[in-house]
């Protein structure tokens, strides 16, 4: 398989998202193309030496992997997308896309009023979901920062009263879960977020700022174990002196986790709204309806089989899910993310062992209804469209005693093989082609769907397509 195209979904019930970022962010360049200077390659490089494109700074790269160790083994994270947005409840990005004027958008602020213990709310149903880690939008691209700042009045204690990323942090702590903040470089509110790209003092100015912002953030709220950057417009990594970031980042919090949007390559990918393996660790971030900010009409609610399966096949290529909900205004978990969120809790309680800490490579191919996910020799069939007795099985001795459950193309001896939910053990047979679970239940032994653990005599792989060259063929008619 290429890694390096898009997985087909094999529960694709959506269309693809009618939202597209890219083109928003092409409306932001335009509107900056009134450029009338820009400071010289050198003048930047001057001024920050660590400023190089691509430039890997070597701590992060000599520590990597023992920073990373955790994330890879959590798999499942939540993404909060919350902050004056919410309360006009059309998505985060309703200040730009309907051109709401500032003036008008900064009284929303007046009216944010996060209700009493709204984080530890987010915490406990993170927790029920079964994910190991959170991500706050801590400035999204409205610029109002969710943090007690003292370089901006445009935040929530000047508000509310409420230090949210405080609250937010000390919430997932109290549940054992890590932490990560979201970080838009790009800012609609901040009068030089986009003056910057023309004007050499504006640009000045705000960066100096982000970089502020940024230490603030990673000085005063404790340990925090992601920094999840967004948008870098409408300058260049050279021009965010995005290397001198990343170089303080890690000053200030040795064991962080950074990701690839502002610019740099970062700690791993951030494919977005689809599955897609990268060669290096990756991060498959997507949404539980069609936007990230609260909406309140949007009912495009994925479901619970379809989260399963989404966090599935990230594990099965080797990658991480972050999966967002948007609380609504006073932070309430909206009814419908709890009860999809519960479900895929009560699911991973059950088959936890074949989602977290697995090693990805199981197979690159998918089977009709099948994923696969591997730990050590164990290999992991998940089954999430159950075959029951198909009609073929009074003439097919293949199919028999129903119901069978068959997979071409295992690349292991399995020796044992049971319903992970229930410990049962399946009966099978194997040859040089299929693997055979028969006599298996006629319905689903469990939702949304049925995990089936084989323990394998080396580390597991699927193929379903290397094997047809060794299957005997019958020209037609012999
Ligand atoms: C895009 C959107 C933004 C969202 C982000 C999440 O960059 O602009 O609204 O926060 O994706 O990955």
């Amino acid at each position: 398989m290429n890694s390096s195209s898009p997985l087909p979904h094999p529960l694709c019930y959506h269309a693809p998202v009618p939202f597209d970022p890219i083109s928003r962010r092409s409306f932001l360049s335009l509107a900056a193309a009134t450029a009338l200077t820009t400071a010289s390659p050198a003048q930047e490089a001057g001024a920050n030496p660590l400023s190089t494109q691509h430039g890997k700074l070597p701590y992060q790269e000599e520590t990597r992997a023992k920073r990373i160790a955790w994330w890879q083994q959590a798999r499942f994270g939540m993404f909060i997308h919350y902050g004056l947005y919410s309360i006009v409840g059309q998505q985060e990005w309703v200040l730009e896309s309907e051109g709401i004027p500032i003036p008008q958008y900064e009284i929303l602020a007046q009216h944010f009023h996060p209700k009493p213990g709204f984080a530890r709310e987010w915490a406990a149903q993170a927790k029920r979901a079964g994910q190991k880690y959170m991500v706050l939008t801590a400035k999204h691209h409205e610029g109002f920062c969710l943090w007690d700042t003292k370089l901006t009045n445009y935040n929530s204690m000047a508000a509310s009263g409420v230090d949210v990323v405080k609250e937010f942090v000390s919430a997932a702590r109290a549940e054992g879960l890590r932490v990560g903040l979201y970080y838009s470089l790009m800012d609609w509110h901040h009068p030089d977020g986009i003056k910057c790209e023309a004007d050499p003092a504006a640009r000045v100015r705000f960066v100096d700022y982000t970089h502020a912002l940024i230490r603030e953030l990673l000085t005063n709220y404790g340990k925090i174990d992601i920094l999840w950057y967004d948008v870098d417009k409408p300058l260049t990594t050279e021009q965010w002196r995005a290397g001198a970031m990343n170089k303080m980042v890690f000053d200030l919090q040795p064991g962080i986790l950074v990701n690839n949007r502002n610019g740099l390559d970062g700690d791993f990918g951030t494919p977005e709204h689809t599955i897609k393996a990268e060669s290096r660790p990756w991060e498959s971030c997507d949404t539980l309806n069609l936007g990230w900010g609260y909406q309140r009409s949007d009912d495009e609610w994925k479901s619970p089989r379809r989260i399963v399966d989404d966090l599935t096949i990230c594990c099965q290529q080797g990658g991480n899910y972050l999966l967002n909900i948007g609380p609504e205004p006073d932070g309430t978990v909206p009814p419908e993310t709890v009860r999809i969120l519960d479900t895929v809790g009560a699911w991973l309680s059950r088959n936890g062992e074949s989602i977290y800490a697995t090693e990805g490579g199981a197979s690159a191919s998918f089977g009709n209804y099948t994923n696969f996910t591997r730990r050590g020799k164990t290999l992991y069939i998940h089954v999430y469209f159950w075959p029951s007795e198909t009609p073929a099985a009074q003439w097919l001795p293949f199919f028999q005693p129903p119901t069978v459950l068959a997979i071409g193309g295992v690349r292991a001896k399995v020796l044992s093989a049971r319903v992970l939910k229930t410990g049962a053990p399946v009966t099978f047979t194997q040859d040089a082609i299929s693997l055979r679970l028969t006599g298996l239940p006629t319905t689903a032994p469990d939702s949304p769907t049925t995990v089936i653990a084989c323990e394998c005599d080396q580390p597991p792989t699927v193929d379903h397509h290397a094997i047809r060259p060794e299957w005997p063929r019958f020209k037609a008619g012999t």
